[in-house]
Protein backbone atom coordinates (compact mmCIF):
# COMPACT_ATOMS: atom_id res chain seq x y z
CA UNK A 1 0.00 0.00 0.00
CA UNK A 2 1.50 3.45 -0.94
CA UNK A 3 0.32 4.95 2.27
CA UNK A 4 2.82 2.85 3.79
CA UNK A 5 5.50 3.62 1.90
CA UNK A 6 8.02 5.67 3.08
CA UNK A 7 8.27 8.82 1.02
CA UNK A 8 11.56 10.80 0.40
CA UNK A 9 10.53 14.88 -0.30
CA UNK A 10 14.12 15.37 -2.11
CA UNK A 11 14.45 15.53 -5.97
CA UNK A 12 17.86 14.66 -6.55
CA UNK A 13 20.01 11.55 -5.75
CA UNK A 14 23.36 11.45 -5.22
CA UNK A 15 25.59 8.73 -7.68
CA UNK A 16 24.84 5.00 -7.26
CA UNK A 17 26.47 3.27 -3.94
CA UNK A 18 26.08 6.15 -2.08
CA UNK A 19 23.25 7.09 0.41
CA UNK A 20 19.97 9.14 -0.44
CA UNK A 21 20.42 11.44 2.18
CA UNK A 22 18.98 14.81 1.29
CA UNK A 23 15.40 14.59 2.79
CA UNK A 24 13.36 17.53 3.24
CA UNK A 25 11.80 18.41 6.44
CA UNK A 26 14.59 16.59 8.50
CA UNK A 27 12.64 13.39 7.80
CA UNK A 28 15.42 11.15 6.98
CA UNK A 29 15.09 7.75 5.34
CA UNK A 30 17.86 5.38 4.74
CA UNK A 31 18.18 4.51 1.27
CA UNK A 32 20.76 3.41 -0.45
CA UNK A 33 21.35 2.49 -4.22
CA UNK A 34 23.01 -0.35 -4.14
CA UNK A 35 23.91 0.14 -7.87
CA UNK A 36 23.03 -0.41 -10.96
CA UNK A 37 20.58 -1.33 -12.35
CA UNK A 38 18.43 1.62 -11.13
CA UNK A 39 14.04 2.29 -12.90
CA UNK A 40 12.30 5.45 -12.02
CA UNK A 41 8.97 6.44 -13.45
CA UNK A 42 6.28 8.65 -12.93
CA UNK A 43 3.59 9.25 -10.52
CA UNK A 44 2.51 6.84 -8.08
CA UNK A 45 1.61 3.78 -10.31
CA UNK A 46 5.00 3.90 -10.99
CA UNK A 47 5.85 1.65 -7.68
CA UNK A 48 3.92 -1.24 -9.24
CA UNK A 49 5.82 -0.57 -12.96
CA UNK A 50 8.68 -0.53 -11.38
CA UNK A 51 8.45 -4.17 -9.13
CA UNK A 52 7.36 -5.64 -12.73
CA UNK A 53 10.38 -3.76 -14.37
CA UNK A 54 12.87 -5.21 -12.03
CA UNK A 55 12.20 -8.33 -12.40
CA UNK A 56 14.34 -8.38 -15.66
CA UNK A 57 16.64 -5.45 -14.45
CA UNK A 58 17.74 -7.80 -11.54
CA UNK A 59 18.69 -11.09 -13.79
CA UNK A 60 20.47 -8.60 -15.91
CA UNK A 61 18.16 -7.91 -18.55
CA UNK A 62 18.12 -4.91 -21.47
CA UNK A 63 16.88 -1.25 -19.76
CA UNK A 64 14.27 -1.44 -22.64
CA UNK A 65 13.03 -4.85 -21.85
CA UNK A 66 12.34 -3.67 -18.28
CA UNK A 67 10.54 -0.59 -19.06
CA UNK A 68 8.36 -1.79 -21.61
CA UNK A 69 7.44 -4.60 -19.03
CA UNK A 70 6.89 -2.00 -16.60
CA UNK A 71 4.63 0.42 -18.14
CA UNK A 72 2.30 -2.26 -19.00
CA UNK A 73 1.20 -3.14 -15.54
CA UNK A 74 -0.17 0.55 -15.80
CA UNK A 75 -1.80 0.15 -18.94
CA UNK A 76 -3.60 -3.20 -17.99
CA UNK A 77 -4.78 -1.69 -14.57
CA UNK A 78 -8.41 -0.30 -14.52
CA UNK A 79 -7.98 1.57 -11.66
CA UNK A 80 -5.34 3.88 -13.41
CA UNK A 81 -5.27 6.24 -15.77
CA UNK A 82 -3.62 4.92 -18.16
CA UNK A 83 -4.58 2.01 -20.72
CA UNK A 84 -8.28 0.88 -21.93
CA UNK A 85 -9.25 1.66 -18.71
CA UNK A 86 -8.76 5.16 -18.67
CA UNK A 87 -11.27 8.43 -19.64
CA UNK A 88 -12.36 8.47 -23.43
CA UNK A 89 -12.15 10.99 -25.86
CA UNK A 90 -15.13 13.60 -26.19
CA UNK A 91 -16.90 11.30 -28.68
CA UNK A 92 -16.85 8.86 -25.78
CA UNK A 93 -13.81 6.19 -27.48
CA UNK A 94 -10.23 5.69 -25.37
CA UNK A 95 -7.33 6.20 -27.56
CA UNK A 96 -4.11 5.53 -26.68
CA UNK A 97 -0.45 6.85 -27.24
CA UNK A 98 3.22 5.37 -26.39
CA UNK A 99 6.65 5.14 -27.35
CA UNK A 100 9.93 3.09 -26.17
CA UNK A 101 13.56 4.01 -26.78
CA UNK A 102 16.90 1.88 -26.65
CA UNK A 103 20.18 2.11 -25.88
CA UNK A 104 21.29 2.12 -29.52
CA UNK A 105 18.76 5.00 -30.65
CA UNK A 106 15.78 2.53 -31.87
CA UNK A 107 12.54 4.23 -31.28
CA UNK A 108 9.09 3.51 -32.04
CA UNK A 109 5.98 4.60 -31.28
CA UNK A 110 2.41 4.54 -31.80
CA UNK A 111 -0.64 7.18 -31.28
CA UNK A 112 -4.64 7.48 -31.35
CA UNK A 113 -4.71 3.52 -30.91
CA UNK A 114 -7.56 1.96 -30.06
CA UNK A 115 -8.95 -1.05 -28.41
CA UNK A 116 -5.77 -2.52 -28.00
CA UNK A 117 -4.68 -3.13 -24.52
CA UNK A 118 -1.15 -2.47 -24.34
CA UNK A 119 -0.13 0.05 -26.61
CA UNK A 120 3.83 0.48 -25.37
CA UNK A 121 3.96 -3.39 -26.49
CA UNK A 122 3.01 -2.41 -30.28
CA UNK A 123 5.48 0.89 -29.85
CA UNK A 124 8.15 -2.02 -28.94
CA UNK A 125 6.88 -4.29 -32.45
CA UNK A 126 7.06 -0.78 -34.76
CA UNK A 127 10.55 -0.65 -33.65
CA UNK A 128 11.30 -4.00 -33.93
CA UNK A 129 10.33 -5.18 -36.95
CA UNK A 130 9.59 -1.86 -39.43
CA UNK A 131 11.78 0.64 -40.99
CA UNK A 132 9.10 3.31 -39.09
CA UNK A 133 9.42 5.41 -35.90
CA UNK A 134 5.49 5.20 -35.57
CA UNK A 135 2.40 4.29 -36.78
CA UNK A 136 -0.89 6.11 -35.98
CA UNK A 137 -4.84 5.25 -36.02
CA UNK A 138 -6.30 2.72 -37.88
CA UNK A 139 -3.08 2.02 -39.39
CA UNK A 140 -1.23 1.48 -35.88
CA UNK A 141 -4.29 -1.08 -34.76
CA UNK A 142 -4.03 -2.89 -38.21
CA UNK A 143 -0.46 -3.34 -37.51
CA UNK A 144 -1.51 -4.27 -34.00
CA UNK A 145 -3.62 -7.05 -35.33
CA UNK A 146 -1.29 -8.69 -37.74
CA UNK A 147 0.92 -8.86 -35.02
CA UNK A 148 -1.54 -10.89 -32.98
CA UNK A 149 -2.62 -8.38 -30.38
CA UNK A 150 -6.26 -9.18 -29.47
CA UNK A 151 -8.80 -6.42 -30.53
CA UNK A 152 -10.46 -6.05 -27.13
CA UNK A 153 -14.08 -4.45 -26.84
CA UNK A 154 -15.04 -0.85 -27.19
CA UNK A 155 -16.39 -0.72 -23.61
CA UNK A 156 -15.21 2.29 -20.86
CA UNK A 157 -14.36 1.16 -16.98
CA UNK A 158 -17.04 2.10 -15.02
CA UNK A 159 -15.07 5.12 -13.59
CA UNK A 160 -14.22 6.21 -17.45
CA UNK A 161 -18.54 5.61 -17.85
CA UNK A 162 -19.18 7.46 -14.88
CA UNK A 163 -16.47 10.44 -15.50
CA UNK A 164 -17.92 11.12 -18.89
CA UNK A 165 -21.42 11.09 -18.12
CA UNK A 166 -20.14 13.65 -15.29
CA UNK A 167 -18.27 15.49 -17.92
CA UNK A 168 -21.51 15.08 -20.93
CA UNK A 169 -23.63 17.04 -18.42
CA UNK A 170 -22.05 20.66 -19.54
CA UNK A 171 -19.27 19.51 -22.42
CA UNK A 172 -17.49 22.24 -22.77
CA UNK A 173 -14.65 22.41 -24.94
CA UNK A 174 -12.29 25.29 -24.89
CA UNK A 175 -8.79 24.28 -26.42
CA UNK A 176 -6.46 25.15 -25.86
CA UNK A 177 -7.02 26.91 -22.31
CA UNK A 178 -7.90 24.70 -19.61
CA UNK A 179 -11.12 24.57 -18.16
CA UNK A 180 -10.67 22.66 -14.88
CA UNK A 181 -14.61 22.67 -13.95
CA UNK A 182 -15.43 20.00 -16.72
CA UNK A 183 -13.33 17.59 -15.12
CA UNK A 184 -14.84 16.21 -12.05
CA UNK A 185 -12.51 13.42 -11.83
CA UNK A 186 -9.81 16.27 -11.08
CA UNK A 187 -12.18 18.36 -9.06
CA UNK A 188 -12.93 15.42 -6.88
CA UNK A 189 -8.98 15.68 -6.07
CA UNK A 190 -9.27 18.84 -5.80
CA UNK A 191 -6.19 19.93 -7.98
CA UNK A 192 -6.08 22.41 -10.21
CA UNK A 193 -3.84 22.53 -13.68
CA UNK A 194 -5.80 21.42 -15.98
CA UNK A 195 -6.29 17.39 -17.04
CA UNK A 196 -2.84 16.57 -16.19
CA UNK A 197 -3.45 17.33 -12.91
CA UNK A 198 -2.99 14.72 -11.22
CA UNK A 199 -6.18 13.22 -8.93
CA UNK A 200 -6.57 10.65 -6.20
CA UNK A 201 -8.06 7.14 -6.98
CA UNK A 202 -10.20 5.77 -4.21
CA UNK A 203 -7.38 3.79 -3.15
CA UNK A 204 -5.74 6.89 -2.10
CA UNK A 205 -3.46 6.69 -4.68
CA UNK A 206 -2.48 9.97 -6.94
CA UNK A 207 -2.42 8.88 -10.48
CA UNK A 208 -2.01 10.62 -13.47
CA UNK A 209 -3.18 9.83 -17.22
CA UNK A 210 0.71 9.27 -18.37
CA UNK A 211 3.51 6.71 -16.92
CA UNK A 212 6.91 7.60 -18.22
CA UNK A 213 9.80 4.93 -17.29
CA UNK A 214 13.70 5.19 -17.58
CA UNK A 215 16.40 2.96 -16.59
CA UNK A 216 19.67 1.84 -16.41
CA UNK A 217 20.68 -2.06 -16.16
CA UNK A 218 23.89 -3.49 -15.06
CA UNK A 219 25.35 -2.92 -18.27
CA UNK A 220 24.93 0.67 -17.75
CA UNK A 221 22.50 0.55 -21.15
CA UNK A 222 19.69 2.84 -20.85
CA UNK A 223 15.97 2.25 -22.04
CA UNK A 224 12.96 4.33 -21.40
CA UNK A 225 8.71 4.16 -22.32
CA UNK A 226 6.28 6.39 -22.44
CA UNK A 227 2.39 5.46 -22.41
CA UNK A 228 -0.88 7.57 -22.24
CA UNK A 229 -4.64 7.79 -22.75
CA UNK A 230 -4.21 11.60 -23.09
CA UNK A 231 -5.97 14.23 -22.03
CA UNK A 232 -9.42 13.20 -20.64
CA UNK A 233 -12.57 14.46 -23.20
CA UNK A 234 -10.09 15.66 -25.50
CA UNK A 235 -11.07 16.23 -29.15
CA UNK A 236 -10.78 13.20 -31.46
CA UNK A 237 -7.56 12.54 -32.65
CA UNK A 238 -5.61 14.92 -30.33
CA UNK A 239 -2.27 13.50 -30.00
CA UNK A 240 -0.15 14.50 -26.96
CA UNK A 241 3.56 14.52 -26.07
CA UNK A 242 3.51 10.68 -24.94
CA UNK A 243 4.03 9.10 -28.21
CA UNK A 244 6.59 11.44 -29.91
CA UNK A 245 10.45 10.80 -29.29
CA UNK A 246 11.92 13.96 -28.16
CA UNK A 247 8.26 15.25 -26.35
CA UNK A 248 7.23 12.43 -23.93
CA UNK A 249 10.85 10.92 -24.09
CA UNK A 250 14.36 10.81 -25.06
CA UNK A 251 17.26 8.16 -24.64
CA UNK A 252 20.89 8.68 -25.55
CA UNK A 253 23.22 6.15 -24.14
CA UNK A 254 26.06 8.38 -23.86
CA UNK A 255 24.34 10.76 -21.79
CA UNK A 256 20.92 9.55 -20.01
CA UNK A 257 16.82 9.57 -20.35
CA UNK A 258 14.19 11.66 -19.80
CA UNK A 259 10.46 11.34 -19.52
CA UNK A 260 7.81 13.82 -19.20
CA UNK A 261 4.04 14.19 -17.78
CA UNK A 262 1.21 16.92 -18.52
CA UNK A 263 0.02 19.60 -20.65
CA UNK A 264 1.56 17.48 -23.75
CA UNK A 265 1.04 20.30 -26.10
CA UNK A 266 3.70 22.24 -23.92
CA UNK A 267 6.03 19.43 -24.02
CA UNK A 268 6.25 19.26 -27.47
CA UNK A 269 6.62 23.06 -28.50
CA UNK A 270 10.16 22.79 -26.36
CA UNK A 271 10.97 19.28 -27.63
CA UNK A 272 10.88 18.66 -23.74
CA UNK A 273 12.53 15.41 -23.29
CA UNK A 274 15.36 16.16 -25.97
CA UNK A 275 15.99 19.45 -24.60
CA UNK A 276 16.97 18.05 -20.60
CA UNK A 277 19.10 15.01 -22.15
CA UNK A 278 20.77 17.97 -24.07
CA UNK A 279 21.13 20.00 -20.55
CA UNK A 280 22.38 16.74 -19.12
CA UNK A 281 25.24 16.50 -22.08
CA UNK A 282 26.54 19.89 -21.20
CA UNK A 283 27.30 19.06 -17.48
CA UNK A 284 23.73 19.55 -15.51
CA UNK A 285 22.86 17.54 -13.01
CA UNK A 286 18.94 15.60 -14.13
CA UNK A 287 17.29 18.26 -11.44
CA UNK A 288 18.44 21.32 -12.70
CA UNK A 289 18.35 20.41 -16.31
CA UNK A 290 14.60 20.04 -15.64
CA UNK A 291 14.33 22.83 -13.96
CA UNK A 292 15.70 24.68 -16.80
CA UNK A 293 13.11 23.34 -19.42
CA UNK A 294 10.18 24.11 -17.29
CA UNK A 295 11.67 27.54 -16.97
CA UNK A 296 11.48 27.47 -20.82
CA UNK A 297 7.63 27.07 -20.54
CA UNK A 298 7.26 29.38 -18.10
CA UNK A 299 8.80 31.67 -20.15
CA UNK A 300 6.64 30.78 -23.48
CA UNK A 301 3.49 30.34 -21.39
CA UNK A 302 3.54 33.76 -19.28
CA UNK A 303 0.39 34.15 -17.20
CA UNK A 304 -0.83 30.93 -18.23
CA UNK A 305 1.65 28.61 -17.02
CA UNK A 306 -0.30 28.64 -13.61
CA UNK A 307 -3.15 26.46 -15.78
CA UNK A 308 -1.19 23.62 -17.03
CA UNK A 309 1.01 21.21 -14.99
CA UNK A 310 4.63 19.81 -17.02
CA UNK A 311 7.41 17.81 -14.84
CA UNK A 312 10.17 15.86 -16.20
CA UNK A 313 12.06 13.26 -14.58
CA UNK A 314 15.57 12.05 -15.73
CA UNK A 315 18.45 9.38 -15.24
CA UNK A 316 21.74 10.27 -16.20
CA UNK A 317 25.02 8.13 -16.68
CA UNK A 318 26.00 8.41 -13.82
CA UNK A 319 22.54 6.69 -12.64
CA UNK A 320 21.72 10.48 -10.58
CA UNK A 321 17.77 11.01 -10.99
CA UNK A 322 16.16 14.11 -10.36
CA UNK A 323 12.61 15.70 -11.67
CA UNK A 324 11.31 19.43 -11.77
CA UNK A 325 8.05 19.89 -12.05
CA UNK A 326 5.91 23.44 -12.56
CA UNK A 327 3.40 23.12 -9.65
CA UNK A 328 3.86 21.52 -6.66
CA UNK A 329 2.22 17.23 -6.45
CA UNK A 330 4.28 15.66 -8.91
CA UNK A 331 5.76 12.60 -7.39
CA UNK A 332 7.98 9.63 -8.64
CA UNK A 333 9.04 6.20 -7.96
CA UNK A 334 12.54 4.60 -8.11
CA UNK A 335 13.98 1.65 -7.34
CA UNK A 336 17.54 0.37 -7.13
CA UNK A 337 18.77 -2.84 -5.09
CA UNK A 338 16.25 -3.78 -2.85
CA UNK A 339 14.77 -0.67 -2.17
CA UNK A 340 11.62 1.21 -3.45
CA UNK A 341 10.50 4.68 -2.72
CA UNK A 342 8.08 7.73 -3.90
CA UNK A 343 10.08 11.25 -4.19
CA UNK A 344 8.13 14.58 -4.37
CA UNK A 345 9.41 16.66 -6.70
CA UNK A 346 10.32 20.26 -6.61
CA UNK A 347 8.46 22.52 -8.65
CA UNK A 348 8.54 25.83 -9.92
CA UNK A 349 5.35 27.40 -8.43
CA UNK A 350 4.90 26.59 -4.66
CA UNK A 351 1.74 27.37 -3.39
N1 LIG B 1 1.39 13.97 -21.47
C1 LIG B 1 0.27 13.31 -21.96
C2 LIG B 1 -0.42 14.00 -23.05
O1 LIG B 1 -0.31 15.19 -23.20
O2 LIG B 1 -1.14 13.34 -23.77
Amino acid sequence: MVNRRKFIHASAFGSLGILFSKIAAGNQVPFTIKGKPVVISTWDAGLEANKAAWEILHKGGRAVDAVEKGVMVTEASQNCCVGLGANPDRDGFVTLDACIMDEFSNCGGVAFLERIKHPVAVARRVMDKTPHVMLVGSGAQQFAIAEGFLLEEQKLSEQAQAAYEEWLKNSQYKPPVINIENLPVRQAGKQGHGPFAPHKLSNGEWNHDTIGMVAMDTHGNMGGSCTTSGAGFKMRGRIGDSPIIGAGLFVDNEVGACTATGQGEDVIRVAGSHSVVELMRQGLSPEVACKKVIERIVKIKKAKAKDIQVAFLALNKKGQAGAFALHPGFRYAIKSGDKETLVTSKSWFNE
